[in-house]
């Protein structure tokens, strides 16, 4: 199942950055040289193909990959325009940084990189935590996206959602 972002209604959540701020927690875009590094996250993290779709995002000008960073660690990303133009994913954060907040900065910030690039709408391709989508942006179903542009695939690319 895909969801629909309606972009010009997301706000920054200036409330959430300040409290990751205070707790070193940096949400930025990445930066070429960090594309190995932010890859072997990805792979070992969630999944060959989430890797893959992240190194398509990284390749857009500029790099169409979101991280979050402490202390010079990374600690999630997102990315869009990955698997399809339009589209934001993957995500994912460190599973002994969740719960902090991390995720939804990085999707606000992402979703923000995406009006700022054009989009009116965001899809969230085959979206698995639907709540937190639903939750933190007001993300709503497709209607008939249950297979979603993902329908065919070789490789089994969800294996972390
Ligand atoms: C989904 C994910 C990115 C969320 O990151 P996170 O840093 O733990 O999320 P946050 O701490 O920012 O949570 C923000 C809010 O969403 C809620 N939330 C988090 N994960 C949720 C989930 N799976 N389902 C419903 N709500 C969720 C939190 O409780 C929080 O609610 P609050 O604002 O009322 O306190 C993370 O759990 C993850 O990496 N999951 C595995 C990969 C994945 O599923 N990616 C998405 C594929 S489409």
């Amino acid at each position: 199942m895909d969801l629909l972002v309606r972009l010009y209604d997301v706000a920054a959540d200036a409330a959430l950055d300040a409290r990751l701020r205070e707790n070193g927690v940096a949400v930025r875009r990445a930066l070429a040289p960090e594309l190995e590094t932010i890859r072997a996250f990805v792979a070992a993290r969630f999944s060959a193909g989430w890797a893959s779709e992240m190194q398509v995002a990284f390749s857009r000008d500029p790099t169409a990959c979101l991280i979050a960073v402490r202390d010079g660690k990374l600690l999630g990303f997102a990315c869009y325009d990955a698997i399809a133009l339009g589209f934001f994913g993957p995500t994912g954060v460190d599973e002994a940084a969740r719960g902090l907040g991390i995720g939804k900065a990085l999707l606000i910030r992402t979703l923000l990189a995406m009006r700022e690039r054009g989009y009116g709408y965001a899809a969230i391709g085959w979206a698995g935590p639907v709540d937190f989508y639903a939750r933190a942006v007001g993300a709503i179903p497709i209607p008939g996206s249950e297979k979603s542009v993902y329908a065919g695939l070789l490789d089994p690319l969800l294996g972390a959602s």
